[in-house]
């Protein structure tokens, strides 16, 4: 069933619940429980196979001295990346809107040092953020419906000359399996990106993810002013793709 996003004005993230077929908007965040979501991460091929390891790869690299986690969740992502053996020292930015979420990471990051936790909401202009020389967003574009304006949001994250992470997965199959009952996904999906209710898998909720094209995304950042430089693809052990498009924010 394709829902038109603009149906949920004032939706900070667009959380939908999926009952016998029909779909009940909330005005509320999506309901993700901090330690479900952190548990689910704990599991997760993708998250422990994929994302991790290229964080870490890249930071290894480039040896930065600040980095961003966008979007950041129950900050799993930044405590194995820092574990993994990056430099000590990195000034590390965990950027959320949910305050439960932030508690959760703050009770759980004690061990990163030079830690700011910072409630924000992407859809605002980060004006009093320090920029990071390194920063990344993983899957945060499912909850929150990506356009120009947030593209550019958190573009200005990232320092010039610094590096953005965007991983993200292929929704190809979501969308065709959605299209079965309502074909006018597939048209809104061509045309650049659809919304989709689906299980959450780590929290079981059922939510509306926001399906992107690829494609999509890559010209968004690119309208904000970055440059693609590198696309790295990696295939699940259940044969679904993701993606991690490393952008480069050039300098003036
Ligand atoms: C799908 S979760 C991903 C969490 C983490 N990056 C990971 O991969 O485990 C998306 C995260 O983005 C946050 N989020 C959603 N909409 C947001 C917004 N408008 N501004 C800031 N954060 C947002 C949610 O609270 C949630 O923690």
């Amino acid at each position: 069933m394709a829902v038109d996003p603009q149906d949920r004005c004032g939706d900070v993230a667009g959380c939908g619940f999926l009952i016998s077929g029909i779909i009940h908007l909330s005005n509320s965040p999506v309901e993700r429980p901090p330690d479900l979501w952190d548990q689910g991460c704990a599991t997760d091929e993708i998250r422990n196979q994929f994302v991790i390891p290229a964080i870490i790869e890249v930071a290894s690299a480039n040896d930065p001295d600040s980095i961003i986690d966008i979007g950041c969740g129950s900050g799993y992502i930044a405590r194995e990346v820092e574990a993994g053996g990056i430099a000590k020292g990195v000034a590390w930015r965990l950027l959320d809107y949910s305050t439960d979420m932030l508690s959760f990471a703050r009770s759980r990051c004690t061990d990163i040092e030079r830690t700011a936790f910072i409630r924000h909401d992407l859809r605002v202009e980060p004006r009093d953020i320090p920029k990071s020389i390194l920063g990344y967003v993983a899957y945060t574009f499912l909850d929150f419906l990506l356009d120009e304006t947030i593209a550019l949001h958190v573009s200005d994250l990232i320092m010039e000359g610094g590096t953005l992470l965007v991983f993200l997965p292929d929704v190809l199959e979501d969308v065709i399996e959605a299209a079965g009952q309502d074909p006018a996904v597939l048209d809104e999906y061509r045309s650049g990106h659809c919304s989709l209710a689906k299980r959450d898998k780590f929290t079981s909720k059922n939510v509306l993810f926001e399906a992107n094209r690829v494609e999509n995304v890559i010209q968004l950042f690119l309208g904000a002013g970055l440059v693609l430089t590198h696309l790295r693809t990696h295939r699940s052990a259940k044969g679904k793709f993701h993606y991690m498009l490393s952008f480069r924010a050039l300098s003036v």
